[in-house]
């Protein structure tokens, strides 16, 4: 892909001060995208944007919470106001809290519907009229909305029943947004990542962190920027073509 592929755009990552949220922000602010770092640790949003500046790229840090409406509405007014327009958006912000149902606390099933149901959806609401009017008047003729979903958003395992309920959640509203605006060139996107290695597991309570690392230690896990690539992908191809789903596993995952 041309470095200036994405000259013109605009994109809001959510998520973007780990993992896949950071290396995707990364990837797309070398193919001449601005970008808007979204996520509560201002600290890495910094030096990430330090990194895309250094390699000539523009980015903007907003530290936020996106499980807060008012929060997740005043970034994407911020991308609006001081980056001139909106026409990726990154719905990748997640938390993924694991074990069996009748241990776990509520609270960690609260935390993962706000921020990966509600969270999702207050960007997603708040971006869709930008996403629209860029998609008809915008650099490339098209907008871009990719939600990061898993395969536990299409698989359910024993053991992570509320996290694939929140992914397949996103999935269900991933594809109502495409079938309502497809027409009208918003390109609405659900990649779903295997194992990757990022900080997501970490998270977990420990007793479930064992569990993970028996499951998953022996195994070639993705890299975040293996998602990244993907993403570029998705986002990247002609206006005509639109990438609704995509399943990406580590050779190693049967399941
Ligand atoms: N890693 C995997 O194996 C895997 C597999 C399938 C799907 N996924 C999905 O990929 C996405 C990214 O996860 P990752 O693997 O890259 O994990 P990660 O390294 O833990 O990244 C999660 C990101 O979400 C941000 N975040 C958490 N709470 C937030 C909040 N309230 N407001 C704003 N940002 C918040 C974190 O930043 P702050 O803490 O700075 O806010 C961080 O940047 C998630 O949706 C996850 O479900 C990951």
């Amino acid at each position: 892909m041309a470095e200036n592929t994405l000259n013109g755009s605009v994109a809001l990552v959510t998520g973007a001060s780990s993992g896949i949220g950071e290396a995707t922000a990364e990837s797309l602010a070398g193919l001449g995208a601005t970008v808007a770092l979204v996520a509560r640790r201002a600290d890495r949003l910094e030096e990430l944007a330090g990194r895309i500046r250094d390699a000539g790229g523009t980015a903007l840090v907003i530290e936020a919470d996106v499980t807060g409406r008012e929060a997740a509405e005043q970034a994407v007014a911020r991308t609006l106001e001081e980056l001139g327009g909106l026409d990726i958006v990154i719905n990748n912000a997640g938390v993924m809290l694991l074990g069996p149902m009748a241990d776990a606390p509520i609270e960690e099933w609260e935390r993962m519907v706000q921020l990966n149901v509600m969270g999702a959806l207050y960007v997603a609401k708040a971006a869709l009229p930008h996403l629209l009017a860029a998609a008809e008047n915008g650099p490339r003729g098209v907008a871009d909305l990719v939600n990061i979903s898993s395969v536990a958003g299409r698989v359910v395992r024993n053991g992570s029943g509320v996290y694939n309920a929140t992914k397949h959640a996103l999935g269900a509203f991933s594809e109502g947004v495409r079938q309502e605006f497809t027409a009208r060139g918003l390109r609405s996107s659900l990649v779903e990542p295997g194992a990757t290695a990022t900080e997501l597991a970490g998270h977990n309570r420990e007793e479930v962190q064992v569990g993970l690392r028996q499951r998953f230690g022996a195994m070639t896990r993705l890299e975040a920027q293996d998602i990244a690539d993907v993403i570029t992908f998705v986002v990247t191809r002609p206006r005509h073509v639109a990438v609704n789903e995509v399943l990406v596993r580590p050779t190693d995952q049967e399941q």
